[in-house]
């Protein structure tokens, strides 16, 4: 309850989630049902923040004014593309953020769609996060002296991007030049800047991405090469949708702190990070704000999924 002017009412809380996934109709109706009779929450379902819209420093949907929500939860298909920039999904979002907590809050949403900020802010945190770079298409200079220090083998990957799509892999000076002298070509006007990052030989068969869901670690898994790459987890057709060629893995205790503090940093309540086996031990290569949260590695590490969501959304209410 909160007292608002002498009067108790009950919190307010916005809620969406699309019917993906484990995410059936009959959970979502579920969690939202949880949340009013287990915890007397005033529950509005079905609250796309894609259709909210601003008007006067407030945020509305369908003609009402959310300005009296004490939290709105979201979990979503996040396209990271369409969080590129400045874009309308985190401005609507930030906007709400004034009147109520957000769930999963638009700057982690952000950052975590981001590569490059991703990596920065884990590196700045001195977190085992795979060596990058960000350098000006147009630098040579500067291109062959990460390409050096990086031991001659280099990724060129799109800072938001997904499904492995699009990364490039370069072992020689000339093949760096040709291909950044090709994407100069089509890269849009002004925009000049490409993310590098060290390739790591690595045992693909101790690749695990560790799943953090509010303040604990969840389960981890494991994905194989399908085919496509002999060196990438790569699935641009998404034929692993539902995790079906994924593995559960129980990640040690090494690999739970850092995921943990990962979390931390990049303070996205539902997140995961991809970490390949390198000489120099596990990097993190990834972060994910959509972890594969499939039924079975949920089955397997006995988490219920309806009981998490709930009690993350009332713990931040408490
Ligand atoms: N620095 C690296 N060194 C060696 N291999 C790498 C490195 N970075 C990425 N890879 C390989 O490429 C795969 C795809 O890279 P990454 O996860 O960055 O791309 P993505 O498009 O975001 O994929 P995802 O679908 O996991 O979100 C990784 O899972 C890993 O197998
Ligand atoms: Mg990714």
């Amino acid at each position: 309850m909160k007292k608002i002017s002498g009067k108790k009412r009950k919190y307010k809380v916005g809620f969406f989630k699309k019917k993906q996934g484990v995410f059936s109709e009959e959970l979502i109706e579920q969690i939202c049902s949880d949340l009013e009779g287990v915890h007397n929450f005033e529950v509005l379902r079905d609250l796309d923040y894609r259709r909210m819209y601003l008007k006067n420093g407030k945020v509305f949907f369908q003609g009402k004014d959310l300005s009296d929500l004490d939290l709105y939860f979201w979990h979503d298909i996040i396209e990271v593309n369409a969080w590129k920039g400045d874009n309308y999904y985190l401005n609507i979002l930030k906007a709400l953020e004034y009147d109520c907590i957000v769930v999963n809050n638009p700057e982690s949403v952000r950052v975590v769609n981001d590569k490059y900020f991703s990596h920065l802010f884990l590196k700045k945190a001195g977190l085992p996060v795979a060596d990058f770079a960000l350098v000006n298409a147009k630098n040579k200079e500067a291109l062959i002296d990460c390409f050096e220090s990086f031991g001659g083998e280099v990724l060129i990957k799109p800072r938001f991007g997904g499904f492995g799509a699009g990364i490039v892999r370069i072992d020689s000076r000339d093949r760096l030049l040709e291909t950044v002298e090709l994407l100069q070509c089509y890269l849009p006007m002004g925009e000049e800047q490409l993310l590098l990052e060290r390739f790591y030989k690595n045992d693909l068969s101790k690749w695990v991405s560790v799943v953090v869901f509010d303040n604990k670690v969840l389960f981890g898994y494991r994905k194989k090469l399908l085919g496509q790459s002999d060196w990438k987890i790569y699935d641009p057709d998404r034929i692993d949708a539902r995790g079906q060629f994924t593995e559960y893995v129980e990640p040690d205790n090494n690999l739970k702190e850092i995921a943990l503090k990962a979390k931390k940093v990049i303070n996205k309540d539902i997140i995961c990070f991809d970490f390949i086996y390198t000489e120099e031990g596990y990097k993190i290569i990834d972060e994910n704000g959509r972890p594969g949260l499939y039924q079975h590695c949920l089955e397997e590490a006995g988490v219920d999924i309806r009981k998490e969501v709930v009690s993350l959304i009332a713990s931040k209410l408490s």
